[in-house]
């Protein structure tokens, strides 16, 4: 594949990728080399689509995509068990609530948008749920204040750490005595150092900053492998089910447990989590600072809440009764320009630059650009 000809993708998910990551990834698909090594190891004659997730070649690429997954993320293995799973983010929403659980102990959730209100509406089939603060009366422009400690007594807390589609990110992850705190992290897992290990029980669908759609990397406090669910739940559906199968339950998503492990080396080569970090900051930077300079442009997030990894925004600044037009010329102008899939979420409109690990600086140096010119001509 030419990456020279490649247009940025600006997708929320599933989302670019590096390059690397796709040449190797198609080679694994037409042979997969011995034990689990893309190059440089002698031939199975066989591709990994055909290959037993029980094979000693597929065994290896598994293990070590579960061993990468602790050291890049920095998940210790002696606290969390990591596990891969299928269905994924969403399937999380529903696994959540049906094993963590507790009798006489309300299930809380801070509310951001529409991540969470999904995440939400599964515990609320499960039992009483609370939700312990919202943004929705500034449009989820921002994260709300809440007091974490407020959460004690809870079954557990349950925060969407970054949400994708309205674009607003929390700074860290609280702690709270005696209760679990849950993160949704499937939107910036990996942009930087995150303590993910405050989390109990922590979740990402892969297709942004890991890989491929399908897969959902699950990391587990051991002791809440152990809770006993209070209602009883499918075996599939238990999470001590899958930690005690190694996440060999059912037939895995082989492809996506492959590119996983191949994200995570390039990041690892990158110069891991740091590397990463400064990298994002700097691009996410010149973006917002680029839309707080236009008087067309504008940042849809308040600062100090503002999502690395999902810019979004809008022509504010354009008469009302044009902006809808402007934005369909924006965005159909952008495409032509090899600036590709900016149209905001259906639900919020606008526009969303997604701009994760793997998107180029020069992707954002050359929205910078075309905004710049876009604006001019206005
Ligand atoms: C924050 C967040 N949570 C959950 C999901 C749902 O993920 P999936 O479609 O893999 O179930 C998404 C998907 O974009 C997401 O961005």
């Amino acid at each position: 594949m030419s990456t020279a000809s490649r247009p940025y993708n600006f997708s929320a998910g599933p989302a670019i990728l590096p390059a690397e990551v796709f040449q190797r990834a198609s080679e694994a698909v037409v042979e997969l080399r011995q034990n689990g090594h893309e190059r440089d190891a002698a031939g199975t004659g066989l591709s990994l689509l055909e290959i037993s997730h029980r094979s000693k070649e597929f065994g290896a690429v598994h293990e070590a995509a579960v061993a990468l997954a602790h050291e890049v993320l920095r998940i210790p293995a002696d606290t969390h068990k990591i596990l891969l799973l299928p269905g994924g983010a969403t399937q999380q929403f529903a696994m959540v609530p049906q094993n963590l659980r507790r009798d006489g102990r309300p299930m809380v959730y801070v509310d951001t948008g529409a991540w969470a209100g999904k995440a939400i509406a599964e515990a609320r089939i499960q039992g009483p749920t609370e939700v312990l603060a919202s943004s929705k009366d500034v449009s989820y422009t921002k994260v709300p204040e809440f007091d974490p400690s407020a959460a004690e007594g809870a079954s557990y807390l349950h925060l969407t750490t970054n949400e994708t589609i309205g674009g607003i990110e929390y700074s860290s992850i609280p702690e709270v005595d005696g209760v679990p705190v849950v993160i949704d992290a499937s939107s910036h897992i990996g942009s930087r150092p995150m303590d993910l290990h405050r989390a109990g029980l922590g979740y990402a669908g892969t297709q942004k900053n890991l890989g491929c759609s399908g897969l959902c990397l699950v990391w587990i406090r051991h002791d809440l492998l152990e809770l006993e669910p209070v209602a009883p739940i499918a075996k599939f559906f238990r999470y001590q089910s899958h930690a005690k199968a190694d996440s060999l339950l059912n037939t895995p998503n082989t492809f996506g447990i492959l590119v996983l492990k191949l994200v995570l080396e390039w990041l690892r080569d990158q110069g891991g989590v740091d590397a990463m970090a400064k990298r994002n900051v700097a691009k996410a930077t010149r973006l917002y600072e680029a839309l707080d300079a236009s008087s067309l442009f504008a940042a849809m997030a308040q600062p100090g809440h503002r999502s690395n990894m999902n810019v979004t925004f809008t022509l504010g600044g354009a008469p009302e009764a044009d902006q809808e037009a402007q934005t369909k010329r924006f965005l159909s102008e952008a495409a032509q320009a090899g600036l590709v899939n900016l149209k905001g979420h259906r639900s919020v409109g606008g526009c969303r630059a997604s701009i994760y690990n793997a998107f180029p600086a020069e992707g954002v140096d050359a929205l910078v650009e075309f905004m710049r010119a876009f604006e001019a001509k206005a």
